[in-house]
């Protein structure tokens, strides 16, 4: 992997970054990616666990599913990757974060603002109230929650096929990308929209935007340049170069 010198002036002069992360940033963690190899969609199919009907149908086949990525979770840690981003959020005075995984592992590194696109697998509310619901939990005894406000299902907080994004936080995430000097798209295969657009808008804005990632996607033609290889290595050397120009590195 090769660093341009473009992009090292630009890593130790830039002031605004925005980042779009996607599940590969997390494999190195544990996490299996959801397409390419070992991808999640190869084995399961999305509509019958990640869609709102399928959940009013058989909830305790979508909790169980959840609550088997939940329990995966717990064993993994975060990445070189996820704390190259910590590290960029003290260094860039106008950092942004924009993440459409929902394993808050860039939460548990110590980033402390993430805009999570699809939610957060932590989390959960009520279908019926929309209440949210802390410390839920699927057992032999509970196996689909209910609203302790109103009785009705909880859901995890995440988004599926077919629903809406968060509006504030794609409005937020589309207006850093439409200011911000470089843009880093990075363990994402970029299909998956509204989400990818977000790359593409910052390069469309006139930003420099750099792909990380091990393969090719369907955002590496609007890229300025391609870092090939894992995230846990390339972003660590990003934060290295940015810390040396700044006279930071100890
Ligand atoms: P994908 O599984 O589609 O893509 C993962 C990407 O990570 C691929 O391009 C891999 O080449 C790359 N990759 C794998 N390991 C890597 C590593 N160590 N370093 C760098 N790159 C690596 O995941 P997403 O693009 O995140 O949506 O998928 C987007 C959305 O599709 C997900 O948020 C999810 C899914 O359906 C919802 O759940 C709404």
């Amino acid at each position: 992997m090769t660093i341009s010198q473009t992009l090292r002036t630009l890593l130790s002069t830039v002031r605004s970054v925005c980042v779009l992360t996607g599940a590969g940033i997390s494999a190195e963690s544990g996490v299996a990616t959801f397409r390419g190899d070992g991808g999640i969609w190869n084995k399961l199919r999305p509509e019958e666990l990640a869609n709102f009907d399928a959940f009013m149908r058989n909830p305790q086949l979508v909790w169980e599913w959840y609550s088997y990525r939940r329990t995966i979770l717990q064993d993994v840690r975060p990445n070189p990757g996820h704390t190259a981003f910590v590290r960029m959020e003290q260094l860039i005075p106008d950092f942004t974060l924009v993440t459409q995984n929902v394993d808050n592992l860039h939460r548990r590194a110590g980033s402390s603002r993430v805009l999570e696109l699809h939610g957060n697998i932590e989390r959960s509310y009520c279908v019926s109230c929309g209440t949210f619901a802390n410390d839920v939990h699927v057992s032999d005894e509970v196996q689909v929650p209910r609203c302790a406000a109103c009785g009705g299902l909880i859901r995890p907080d995440v988004v599926w096929f077919g629903e809406m994004l968060p509006q504030d936080e794609l409005d937020e995430a589309h207006e850093a990308a439409g200011r911000c000097e470089l843009c880093l798209s990075v363990g994402t295969s970029g299909v998956v929209y509204p989400a990818a657009g977000i790359p593409i808008h910052a390069r469309q804005a006139g930003a420099y935007l750099v792909e990380v990632n091990t393969e090719e996607t369907d955002l590496s033609r609007h890229a300025n340049e391609l870092l090939r290889g894992a995230s846990g290595t390339i972003l660590p050397e990003l934060v290295r170069i940015m810390e040396e120009s700044r006279g930071m590195n100890a």
